[in-house]
């Protein structure tokens, strides 16, 4: 069982949700943490990975290390995206179990699911149909991963979880134009508008596509609840249960930031993804798990922390 001096090693530390994972940690007093830096450690070297578990030995481990994008990177980089993804993981999970580590979290993405799933989608939806074209080269290593662990777990009787988040956001976001998940574009552009940067705010594609949103420490909160938390089911979906079209993100972001209406233009080349996502969450709320964070706030928050960020 985890407790405060358990050695913990989060990976990808650096990043939107590992960051926020051990901000999670620590603010919980957890004070045997380790982390290192992709100069340091490349976790796609296999030898070098195995060797750091080794000599570090690590009881529980937080996997946030991926490589990640939004919609055109996933579309246009999909070697990259199958084979970073693959030996990140791969590393990561079977170097664990050489380590001798029980516990473990791998963080997976509701892109996994059939582009087709019925609606809210819950975790045996997995598998039953296609996936979304312009990022199954990203799901199918998530769910190598998903299988590598389920796989492990039946063989050598681990407790390796797969949390399925829905979209997140928040500190440490990726706002790069082209690369950028919808969420933090939708506040770089709105944060243009209020610095006068832009006058219009342009959305991908026709902006009716739903989608489900979670504050990254909502996430973090997820993460460690479920490494605490004793478990049947392994593949469990995190996300809030709602979705909303992205023009309302999009206007309800000008009405609390901007404090006025914008006229909204769509870029059509752009593409929309997949019509509807939103997650069935019945599973995480059954084991005690539900997200915190209100909209507004969420929104807020990361506006906040984005313009802070600038100013610096
Ligand atoms: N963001 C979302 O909306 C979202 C939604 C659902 C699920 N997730 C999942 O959550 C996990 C983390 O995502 P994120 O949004 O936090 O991504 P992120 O901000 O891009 O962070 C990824 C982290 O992985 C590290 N990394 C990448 N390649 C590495 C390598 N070869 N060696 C060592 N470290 C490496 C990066 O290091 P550097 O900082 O040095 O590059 C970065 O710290 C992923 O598994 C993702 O699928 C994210």
């Amino acid at each position: 069982m985890i407790n405060l001096k358990s050695k913990i090693y989060v990976a990808g530390h650096n990043g939107l949700v590992g960051s926020a994972i051990l901000r999670k940690l620590k603010a919980n007093g957890y004070k045997n943490l380790i982390y290192i830096s992709k100069k340091k450690l490349d976790l796609t070297k296999q030898l070098n990975v195995y060797n750091f578990l080794k000599k570090n030995k690590p009881k529980f481990i937080f996997i946030a290390a991926a490589k990640v994008g939004g919609i055109l990177s996933n579309r246009d980089n999909k070697a990259e995206f199958i084979s970073q993804n693959l030996l990140i993981q791969t590393n990561l999970i079977y170097g664990a179990y050489l380590a001798g580590v029980k516990d473990l979290i791998f963080l997976g993405s509701s892109c996994v699911y059939p582009k087709k799933s019925k609606q809210p989608i819950k975790e045996n939806y997995l598998l039953e149909g296609k996936l979304e074209e312009t990022n199954d080269a990203y799901a199918i290593a998530k769910i190598a991963g998903i299988k590598m662990c389920q796989s492990f777990n039946e063989q050598y009787g681990l407790n390796y979880k797969c949390l399925m988040p829905t979209n997140t956001f928040g500190p440490n976001d990726n706002y790069d134009e082209n690369n950028s998940h919808f969420f933090p574009a939708l506040i770089k552009k709105i944060y243009d508008i209020k610095n006068n940067k832009s006058n219009k705010l342009i959305l991908w594609g026709n902006g009716k596509a739903k989608r489900e949103v979670l504050h990254v420490d909502d996430l973090a909160d997820a993460c460690v609840f479920f490494m605490k938390k004793k478990t049947k089911y392994k593949l469990i979906n995190i996300g809030t249960g709602k979705d909303y079209s992205i023009i309302y993100y999009a206007k309800l972001m000008s009405k609390i930031i901007l404090k006025k209406k914008i006229s909204i233009k769509f870029d059509r080349t752009k593409p929309n993804g997949v019509f509807r996502k939103v997650l069935n969450i019945s599973l995480a709320k059954k084991y005690g798990w539900k997200p915190k964070i209100n909209l507004t706030d969420a929104i807020l928050k990361s506006y906040n922390s984005y313009e802070k960020n600038k100013k610096k």
